[in-house]
């Protein structure tokens, strides 16, 4: 049963019902849907359009209705209304008749619609939360296990100063503290209430949209009825957020696929979150990783296109806007399962530090070091940035770390150096070095991660 029939003296094609249905997606919101209408129900009531029985009948099913979303009960699959608002309303009607045919005064889909998505979008950012907070919660947990373990860090690939592990772990752990920070944001924006701006333009009953946004959580009601049922600006900001932390999860995937190569041999990936080659039996793929670098491709198409939809649109509600759902909903389950397998991929990884260390020590990564001990005899840093440039040539010619060359070879290069510079290029005296506030020095790192620990407790 449609919920405009009346001006129509013909049913709806088939392909139109495919074209214009949303009830296979928008079911996720019944919940929503149910507990604005019993809102809605008590604003009509107290506007005086519903008599208190009536309220109370409508209350009671809905009530039961909820109940049966939430267990998972209706039966949506053999239903043929257009949206989640019209199986409500038809329902209603086939259990209460003339008394659930009143409900839709003074209240139009689009305003409806536009706060069911709000409190769904709402209730998802605090789920969302939580597993941004649980992958906080691994990297700290990862960096506290591995405290002495040095990694090279790297610029361009190539191999560029050691830094403590513990400091890439606490690298990210920036990343997922802003990503909480812009759903925070997010949400501040969301809570406004929609209901009551009608199908555009405000609605005739003197129901009280205070209340009705208290009731419903809100902040505040929307304050044009225009905007309020044309705006989609929480769900890009939601798509905005989520597009920027799977970013994140793709770069901290991509560091761990090196990581985990048989190259770098930094690190050993879970047996839980790995995959065997169906051919090669040697083989332990990091396909858990390699999918929260693939699935960014599916998020942020939804960012760009609900932004190409919504652009150019009219005010105030256009059909074009159904389409901010499925983007939406697919975004949430696929960050929502990405998040939580980053979790458990850092939970379940062993560290090989004595290959870090190895590898950190190779490749020249002290050669700033020498650079800045030049610095300290006097020598300005772009002159002592060349003689260690010289230096590494020298070693490389020798096949040699630049700490196993002698004394004569780094005084033919330069007569400053003095035999003081050995532990100056040992690991951990540049990492250390690196004491300042940010800086990856044991001191520092150490300092950080207990400030994040502590800080972890008041983020949920
Ligand atoms: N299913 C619609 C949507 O998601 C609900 C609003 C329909 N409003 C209308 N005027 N046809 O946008």
């Amino acid at each position: 049963m449609a919920l405009w029939g009346g001006r129509f003296t013909s049913g709806s094609s088939s392909m139109f019902k495919q074209v214009n249905d949303s009830l296979p997606f928008d079911q996720v919101m019944a919940s929503q849907d149910i507990h604005g209408s019993i809102i809605w129900s008590r604003a009509l009531n107290k506007a005086g359009v519903l008599t208190d029985d009536e309220q109370a009948q409508l209350e009671a099913v809905l009530s039961s209705l909820k109940q049966q979303a939430e267990e998972g009960t209706l039966d949506f699959a053999s239903s043929a209304e257009e949206d989640i608002h019209s199986f409500v309303e038809a329902a209603l009607i086939e259990q209460l008749g003339d008394i659930g045919r009143k409900l839709h005064t003074g209240r139009s889909r689009n305003d409806q619609v536009a706060t069911d998505f709000r409190l769904w979008v709402r209730e998802h950012i605090e789920s969302l939360r939580e597993d941004i907070i649980g992958v906080i919660r691994s990297l700290l947990s990862a960096a506290s296990r591995h405290q002495e373990a040095i990694i090279p860090g790297y610029t361009h690939l190539q191999r560029a100063q050691p830094i403590h592990f513990a400091h890439w772990c606490l690298a990210y752990v920036e990343m997922f503290k802003r990503d909480l920070s812009r759903l925070d944001d997010a949400k501040k924006r969301l809570n406004q209430c929609p209901l009551g701006s009608g199908a555009l333009a405000g609605t005739t009953y003197p129901v009280d949209r205070d209340a009705i946004a208290e009731a419903l959580g809100f902040t505040s009601p929307c304050l044009n009825s225009l905007d309020a049922v044309s705006d989609r600006d929480f769900v890009l900001e939601l798509l905005f957020t989520a597009s920027t932390s799977m970013m994140h999860l793709s770069r901290l995937a991509e560091d761990m696929i090196f990581y985990n190569s048989g190259e770098a041999g930094f690190l050993q990936l879970g047996d839980s979150v790995t995959s065997g080659s169906s051919l090669m039996p040697q083989k332990k793929n990091p396909d858990a990783l390699e999918l929260m670098r693939g699935k960014c491709g599916r998020v942020f198409g939804s960012l760009q296109g609900l932004l190409v939809t919504m652009k150019g649109l009219p005010l105030a509600y256009n059909k074009d806007m159904q389409e901010d759902k499925e983007g939406a909903i697919d975004t949430v389950n696929q960050w929502h399962i990405c998040l939580c397998i980053a979790s458990e991929v850092l939970d379940s990884l062993q560290l090989n530090e004595a290959r870090c260390r190895e590898a950190a020590t190779q490749g020249y990564a002290n050669a700033t070091e020498l650079a800045d001990y030049l610095v300290g005899k006097g020598i300005p840093f772009r002159t002592g940035h060349d003689i260690s440039g010289q230096v590494v040539v020298h070693a490389l010619e020798k096949g040699c770390a630049i700490e196993d060359l002698p004394l004569e070879d780094l005084q033919s290069i330069c007569d400053k150096i003095e035999d003081d510079v050995y532990p100056v290029l040992q690991l951990e005296f540049g990492v250390n070095q690196r004491n300042i506030l940010g800086g990856t020095s044991k001191e520092t790192v150490t300092k950080a991660l207990y400030q994040e620990l502590e800080a972890l407790d008041k983020l949920s």
